[in-house]
């Protein structure tokens, strides 16, 4: 079969415009009218950029290196440590033009006070760029990244991107360093909690719906921001989990894996690129020639600025890269890197490298046009206030819209991973309710980390899980409150609290867990070689099971637990991640009844830290274990555990049930370049109305490397009514089937196929078609 490669390049403005006027002459009248429109709209583009080129050349013109090196220099403010003051190192840093950009400062008078310094007390009153690591959510806080992945609910994600960007950009804020868009797939690492998850399709996806959230169309608008995707690149593989630690991987896992979430951001117009902290393949990222200039800049086309991580070009040293902080500088901006956040070394060594010959004023010039650029393209030259805005923050932070936006997609990120008897929801007559754990009255554990300035301890509005069970369940029920257990690591022999638990249990209905981790247990720095209930949770839950009540568990963490002990014994549970600021609320509505749960795993939750990495689309192997031959012995297995996952990606409960028709296929065999259609009729069949997210899986049998079992193409999310059907339909073309093949070319190899369509990866219905070349039947 010809190969077939996808990778499509970057047209650069002048080809689109000579394009658009070549179609333009044999076009037919309305299809002309269209297309002058197209190219008038290319001629504005064009001119615009004619013009911002024109300025920043003449700006340029008047800068001396230090200056544009200034503009190189991004620095934290203090804001997160003592409020709203300014250092007065950054003073001195602003006036004399020796930073660009700073990050950490919000809320519009801080930004403004820094802004005049920079506009009208330096030479040529460039203005700064503030960035913030707005995560999810601005001040009303989405659930977390993970959780918010859960939903499978692609405008709900854009739509909790747009509201961020809408709330920090009135905060100041012109720049946010999200979207993450690494793959995880190891629950030790605190950053899974950010990610997508571990599926490329589905990262794909939601990394180009959070970058349009975040930049919408225009930049000039003074509610978008500019996205940053990060971490460029494979950091999500650190080894064994811990953060900030190397990664080694083939080229074809690189590629088929971890860059295009990356490749997709770009696809989604995002305007820059933050480099990460580890080594790949023993190169670091942020001194990595290969991933910022050869991929990111030549194969693909990217003409935004690059950012390092926090002081990761000083990082070199330590990581035996760079001897000390300037050969670090040079590295880096050799490699690529436009802007170095934190590190200082850019200041402090690129003048001396310059007179050295280590760098050139054409690296220092290119670096310094790309970051003045996305200042003009945001409108700054035009007026450096227009973001930072009192009446706009008044009237756009945590308004009503925006709380109940985030409450929708709280409730729409929860996943119903067990509900026993129907004990969920509540019964309507309940008249009393335990509410138990360390998380039932918790505020900061609602937003969970990167909450920014969401956090509980600067904003008081993130509803608990009491409040919002006390808001819904009104004065008749009777809630009985005890924390009973604590998270903390050093707790697990503290059985202090149990007695009031258990008093609170006797005198209730049914209980009511709120328990999981610590918000802090995930995140940046925050890895765990175990993964069960910290502290003394489980103890707890044991004593409480002994009074033979029904136990629901509301499981919140940034990451999947090993919760073997609680799938056996405990009637329901609901997967509810940190929700964010609306996030009691949100539960109480699915505890409730209020809103029937379809949120899906995004990762595969393991039944031990020994099965990780574990991910639904592994290779089969040579030797693979079969389920009806439990006893084998030499094949792929644990003696000691299923190979299964506790729960799979994709595995999401509903209160109603949905019936899968078998799979119709539109054909059984096409040819290369051709498409098919796989359909199957999906039926509410219980007692509610609810969404369901229909899965599209394939799996190439045979290729000339080895296939994963089974990888996600399509899905879509529907809503039914009881007893109502509908047919849903997906489109696979070859397009769809392309990998790097051994020679690590792109394409699609003919052969037969298996098509899966269901309601998680492991629960489906089957079919199968082939791709055949031309005159021949597949192999
Ligand atoms: C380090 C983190 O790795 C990165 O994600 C974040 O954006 C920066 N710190 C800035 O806070």
């Amino acid at each position: 079969m010809k190969n077939k490669t996808l990778g499509v390049a970057i047209v650069g403005g002048l080809s689109l415009l000579t394009i658009g006027l070549g179609f333009t002459l044999e076009a037919n009248h309305s299809a002309s009218k269209q297309l002058v429109s197209q190219s008038d709209s290319i001629l504005v583009q064009n001119n615009e950029a004619t013009e911002m080129n024109t300025f920043i050349t003449d700006l340029m013109t008047k800068m001396t290196i230090e200056e544009k090196i200034g503009q190189m220099n991004l620095l934290t403010s203090d804001l997160d440590v003592t409020g709203p003051t300014i250092r007065a190192g950054y003073k001195d840093d602003i006036l004399k033009g020796r930073v660009g950009a700073l990050f950490n400062a919000f809320t519009p008078e801080y930004t403004n006070r820094l802004q005049r310094m920079a506009v009208e007390e330096t030479r040529l009153g460039i203005p700064l760029l503030f960035g913030y690591d707005v995560i999810h959510g601005h001040k009303t806080i989405f659930p977390i990244s993970l959780g918010e992945s859960a939903s499978w609910d692609l405008d709900a994600i854009r739509k909790g991107a747009r509201i961020a960007a809408k709330e920090a950009a009135a905060d100041g804020i012109h720049w946010t360093f999200a979207p993450m868009v690494d793959i995880a797939r190891d629950p030790r690492w605190g950053r899974i909690s950010e990610s997508a998850g571990e599926d490329v399709y589905l990262a794909k996806e939601i990394a180009k719906a959070r970058v349009k959230g975040f930049q919408g169309d225009d930049l000039k608008a003074t509610d978008t921001i500019l996205a940053c995707a990060k971490h460029y690149a494979a950091y999500g593989q650190a080894q064994g989990g811990r953060d900030y630690h190397s990664t080694d991987m083939s080229q074809r896992e690189l590629f088929e894996t971890y860059l295009p979430p990356f490749k997709a951001t770009i696809d989604a117009g995002v305007t820059t690129f933050m480099t990460s902290f580890n080594d790949l393949n023993g190169v670091p990222a942020t001194g990595n020639k290969y991933l910022l200039d050869d991929i990111l800049r030549k194969e693909w086309g990217f003409d935004g600025f690059v950012v390092t991580d926090y002081t990761s070009i000083n990082e070199m040293v330590p990581h035996g890269f760079a001897e000390d902080n300037k050969h670090a500088a040079g590295i880096a901006l050799n490699a690529g890197v436009d802007m170095d956040m934190q590190g200082s070394v850019y200041h402090d060594h690129l003048t001396d490298l310059l007179n050295e010959g280590k760098v050139t004023v054409a690296q220092i010039n290119r670096a310094t046009r790309r970051i003045l650029e996305m200042k003009y393209k945001l409108g700054l030259f035009e007026d450096p206030y227009r973001y930072s805005n009192e009446e706009r923050a008044q009237s756009d932070i945590l308004n009503q819209e925006h709380l109940d936006a985030a409450r929708d997609v709280a409730r729409k990120s929860m996943v119903l991973l067990k509900n026993n008897d129907k004990t969920l929801p509540l019964s309507a007559d309940v008249k009393s309710i335990a509410l138990i754990g360390p998380l039932a009255n918790s505020k900061a554990d609602m937003v969970g980390s990167w909450a920014g300035a969401g956090h509980a301890d600067r904003d008081t509005r993130p509803v608990s899980l009491l409040t919002g069970i006390k808001e819904r369940a009104g004065e008749q029920v009777k809630i009985h409150y005890a924390k009973g257990a604590s998270y903390a690591f050093q707790d697990a022999d503290d059985v202090s609290g149990f007695d009031e638990a258990i008093r609170a249990a006797e005198k209730s209905e049914v209980i009511i867990l709120a328990m999981g981790e610590e918000w802090s247990m995930t995140g940046e720095a925050a890895s765990r070689t175990k993964l069960d209930m910290p502290g003394n949770q489980i103890a707890l839950m044991k004593a409480l099971r002994k009074l033979n009540k029904p136990i629901i568990l509301v499981l919140l963490s940034g990451r999947p637990l090993t919760i073997d002990w609680e799938q056996e014994y405990l009637d329901s549970i609901l997967m509810a991640w940190y929700p964010g600021t609306m996030g009691g609320l949100a539960i109480a509505d699915i505890l409730f009844g209020d809103y029937n749960p379809s949120g899906k795993l995004p990762v595969t939750f393991p039944r031990t830290v020994g099965q990780v990495p574990i991910y639904y689309n592994m290779k089969n192997t040579g030797r693979p274990y079969d389920p009806r031959q439990p006893n084998s012995k030499y094949v792929s297995r644990y003696l000691n555990t299923d190979n299964s996952p506790l729960y799979p990606f994709g595995f999401g409960l509903s209160y109603t049930t949905f019936d899968y028709s078998e799979i119709t296929l539109s054909k059984t065999r096409i040819l290369e370049n051709d498409k098919l259609t796989a359909s199957i009729n999906l039926t509410n069949s219980g007692n509610y109305d609810g969404e369901e997210v229909v899965q599209l899986y394939v799996r190439d049998r045979v290729g000339s490397v080895t296939r994963p079992v089974k990888e996600l193409k399509g899905f879509q999310k529907v809503m039914l009514k009881q007893g109502e059907t509908k047919t849903v339909e997906f489109e696979i073309s070859t397009d769809d089937l392309a990998f790097y093949r051994q020679d690590m070319s792109y394409g699609v190899e003919a052969g037969f196929f298996d098509v899966y369509i269901g309601t998680s990866s492991q629960q489906n219905r089957q079919a199968e078609f082939a791709i055949s070349e031309e005159t021949q039947s597949p192999h």
